[in-house]
């Protein structure tokens, strides 16, 4: 495995890698590596010939100083991680080699309208700016590849798709499942954070999921009885704060009408003392009849 830190290697490195066109397999992460990112890398090994993971906190997409500062890093234990999976390449840059003004304001950013305005771009503004910025730096740097992204970030894999879309980097996105500790917490590096009792009431993000669904495959309910039905159990917990419970279209991410109208997405996000998470998972209503086209994922449950 090679680990590179500057775009120039990475730049080349991938160029090389891609002559006699095998077929490359891109893994962008910040790092603190678990078995959610694991998975990432493990399939991008079994669909493609070369595999580079990125490795880089990306300053821009956090809002909050200390959250940024918090951040873990765990890099030798990464490096092996990458090894153990079967990666081929690492780039790990530092901030100077990605951002030489930094921190000073970067002068091009990357803005996808709506999409990254909502849910998380709206209790964390700016934050998808500095994602999409980053992974349009980093698909600059990997050229034509196939780019791995978890469902557990689901608006993060819409805001990607769009840009690849709109922009026409050549790159083919795709979305794996998430990975779930026994009890249904998502893994995230975050969770690292909680005390035990947080911890324990953790479980409550994935339990609302789980109430949604049986509400929305019930056939009975409404969008408004769905989300009440999420926000109840996120309430009964008393560790948890809900930000917010809701069910929207899987496409775009907009608010549904009715839940027969579209390809759903449970959406939930709520703070555990000064840690906050996110989950999400798929729905779908009964009445709901033929394909789904354009949907972000298929009928898998995640
Ligand atoms: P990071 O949080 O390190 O996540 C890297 C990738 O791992 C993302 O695609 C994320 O969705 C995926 N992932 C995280 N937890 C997962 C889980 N439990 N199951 C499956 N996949 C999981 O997301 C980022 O980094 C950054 O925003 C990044 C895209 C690298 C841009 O800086």
């Amino acid at each position: 495995m090679r680990v590179v830190s500057t775009v120039a290697a990475f730049s080349a490195a991938l160029e090389a890698a891609r002559q006699g066109s095998p077929t490359v397999g891109l893994v962008p992460t910040m790092g603190a590596l678990h078995d959610g990112h694991r998975s990432l890398v493990s399939r991008a090994v079994a669909e493609c010939d070369v595999v580079a993971v990125t490795i880089f906190v990306n300053p821009l997409q956090f809002s909050e100083p200390d959250d940024l500062a918090r951040y873990p890093r765990t890099p030798r234990r990464d490096l092996q991680a990458c090894r153990d999976a079967g990666a081929d390449i690492v780039f790990a840059p530092t901030v100077a080699e990605m951002y030489p003004d930094w921190p000073g304001p970067t002068a091009t950013t990357v803005h996808v309208a709506a999409l990254g305005e909502h849910w998380e771009g709206a209790v964390r503004p700016g934050h998808f700016d500095g994602v999409a910025t980053v992974v349009a730096k980093l698909f600059a740097m990997a050229g034509r590849c196939r780019a791995y992204f978890g469902e557990k970030d689901f608006q993060q894999l819409a805001v990607v798709r769009r840009m690849v879309a709109d922009l026409s980097f050549p790159v083919e996105v795709v979305g794996c499942p998430t990975v779930r500790d026994a009890d249904g917490l998502a893994l995230s590096s975050r969770n690292a954070r909680l005390t035990a009792d947080q911890r324990a009431a953790a479980t409550v993000l994935w339990r609302a999921l789980v109430a949604g669904r049986e509400a929305v495959e019930s056939g009975q309910g409404s969008v408004a009885t769905v989300q009440a039905a999420m926000a109840a159990v996120v309430g009964a917990e008393a560790h948890a704060d809900l930000d917010y419970a809701a069910v929207v279209d899987a496409r775009d991410l907009t608010a549904v009408g009715r839940l027969d109208e579209a390809p759903l997405r449970l959406l939930v996000a709520a703070r555990f003392g000064a840690v906050r998470l996110i989950d999400n998972c798929a729905a779908e209503c009964r009445d709901r009849s033929g394909p789904r086209p354009g949907a972000l994922t298929g009928s898998a449950r995640t």
